[in-house]
């Protein structure tokens, strides 16, 4: 065990029950003291339950841990994904032109630029209406389809940016395997006016190609079933130009990226293709040049000043030594609503792991469960539970200071809300407080708000491609922060392997008209039979 890791379980002994009323009495300057103001983030982490001598600990197992030598690693381009043996260098899709990121011995930066070249031209083309459908019609609705990493980054910026975004055009998103998606995405559509962009590395992703196949018969059957309107309106975003070719895309219409990208970390990609048609190439740059600036503070920011290390290590300090098993995300910015989701992926899928990098088993917690909900809708839902319930959730308040839809005080109280649940979170309400507001004696226990519940509040100016940029490079590198101190590969994702596998198997079963022999659980052969007899099939 890393000496700073036992410091720390001892000094979690003495705090833990130290309230944060107490934390702030002796220090009046606490709430200045304990922000950052970074690369245009600003970060008020005075509501955790930590003290100097925490931060100066978490600090130093960062320093045990190797993350600065982990750092150096990711950006050189060293195979830091030592399960799969790749590099992992998404900062080099915002890397600005000119500069110079290796890989294998090459520069990826004029790589990712030609890309980003070729993306700007197609996403003009399409917005000034240049790229016609195939019958000479403008392309009005655009709809991507990809799932995990192809999906959730394009559907969470999107919707992010939907102020940016052209609204001469409809942007649809559509992921699941469950027609249903497709079939509402399509919904009043007209085929001629209707471009697909079919989104994943692999091109082989079961819900993708599928999705995809419907959606090439669906545009085939409004068109007279004339194959040459492929080309005009099913583009490509992928690693595998040969499964691109194979489905009938001409690889002319297809955007690339490389395998030193992962899918979670793909939205700054051509991953990003349909956002770059909504908001524009110029947007669409602001967004990399917001990533960009937080990948250099990241890169060069002494860690007491560095936002993603701190916010990193309070992860885990609440993870690993209070033990809490989940953490909120609560975004006060409706044009947030898919950012929770979208955190999901990147923060599970990366370190939710149980071995470390040479495969020894950890006798830890790694990643803890990331939810959450824009505010205030949350606020008259689960907040009970965060207030008043048994469970230690760290919360992470996210507010914008200016809002893209001034309406009369409408701002101001949501942001009220934001400061109101932090405040209410950390300082609580005491017995004497409600007796002396005359509450009765049965009622004191149901009305108490303990306090000492944590979270970090982000205040930022508004909401632009270029703060977009910096608050997802923000949680990357968190997320990077952590797996390089639980010491794990956080960029595989083998876990989802399996499920795939055995679906493969499952559908044959389902579908066969004769009776399959089964050999699976006695649980799993039960429900295919029986759903095979609900479909009517025996
Ligand atoms: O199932 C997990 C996953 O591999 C994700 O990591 C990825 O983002 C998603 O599937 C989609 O993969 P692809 O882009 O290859 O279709």
């Amino acid at each position: 065990m890393r000496p700073a890791w036992s410091a720390l379980e001892k000094h979690y002994c003495e705090i833990k029950d130290v309230h944060l009323k107490q934390l702030f009495a002796e220090n009046p300057e606490r709430g200045e003291r304990l922000s950052v103001e970074a690369a245009g983030l600003y970060l008020d982490y005075s509501k955790n339950r930590i003290t100097d001598e925490t931060l100066s600990l978490l600090l130093r197992l960062a320093a045990e841990s190797g993350l600065r030598e982990h750092i150096d690693a990711m950006f050189r381009g060293d195979k830091i994904n030592a399960s799969e043996s790749r590099a992992v260098l998404h900062v080099a899709l915002r890397a600005p032109r000119g500069t110079s990121i290796i890989h294998d011995g090459r520069n990826v930066v004029p790589d990712v630029h030609a890309v980003l070249d070729k993306m700007a031209d197609f996403a003009n083309r399409v917005r000034g209406g240049a790229w016609k459908g195939h019958t000479g019609r403008r392309i009005r609705n655009v709809i991507n389809i990809g799932i995990g990493g192809s999906d959730l980054g394009p559907v969470m910026a999107y919707q992010a940016l939907r102020h940016y975004s052209d609204r001469s055009l409809t942007f649809h998103f559509v992921s699941n395997i469950d027609g249903t998606d497709f079939a509402e995405a399509v919904k009043g559509l007209d085929p001629a006016e209707t471009l697909f962009i079919v989104s994943s590395k692999t091109f082989t992703t079961l819900e993708t190609m599928t999705n995809a196949r419907t959606a090439r018969d669906w545009l085939l059957s409004g068109l007279n079933r004339d194959e040459s309107a492929i080309a005009r309106h099913f583009v490509a975003v992928s690693t595998n130009a040969l499964e691109v070719a194979k489905f009938g895309i001409d690889t002319t219409n297809m955007f690339g990226f490389w395998d030193w990208v992962g899918g979670r970390y793909s939205l700054d990609s051509a991953i990003g293709l349909s956002t770059m048609v909504a908001i524009g190439p110029e947007n669409f740059r602001a967004m990399l040049d917001g990533f960009h600036a937080v990948d250099e503070h990241f890169r060069t920011a002494p860690f007491e000043r560095n936002l993603p290390v701190l916010m990193g290590l309070l992860a885990i300090w609440y993870n690993n030594f209070f033990g809490a098993q989940t953490a909120a995300v609560l975004p006060y910015e409706q044009y947030l609503n898919r950012f929770p989701a979208y955190l999901q992926q990147l923060t599970m899928e990366s370190n939710g792991k149980h071995v470390t990098l040479d495969g020894t088993r950890v006798d830890y917690d790694t990643s803890p469960i990331y939810w959450g909900e824009p505010g205030t809708n949350g606020q008259h839902s689960f907040y009970q539970l965060i207030h008043q319930g048994t469970r230690l959730i760290p919360c992470d308040f996210i507010a914008f200071a200016k809002t893209l839809n001034p309406l009369g005080a409408h701002h101001d109280m949501l942001v009220a809300n934001v400061f109101a649940q932090a405040e209410a979170l950390a300082f609580g309400k005491s017995e004497t407080q409600m007796r002396a507001e005359g509450i009765q004696d049965r009622l004191v226990p149901h009305r108490l708000f303990e306090g000492n519940r944590p979270s970090n509040t982000l205040l930022l100016d508004s909401l632009t491609p270029d703060t977009l940029g910096r608050l997802v490079a923000l949680y990357e590198h968190s997320v990077f922060t952590q797996g390089a101190i639980w010491g794990i590969d956080s960029f595989d994702q083998w876990g989802v392997e399996l499920g795939k596998a055995l679906a493969q198997q499952i559908i044959p079963q389902l579908e066969s008209t004769t009776e399959p022999e089964l050999q699976h659980d006695s649980s799993t052969n039960a429900l295919i039979r029986r759903y095979r007899k609900l479909k009517g099939i025996v």
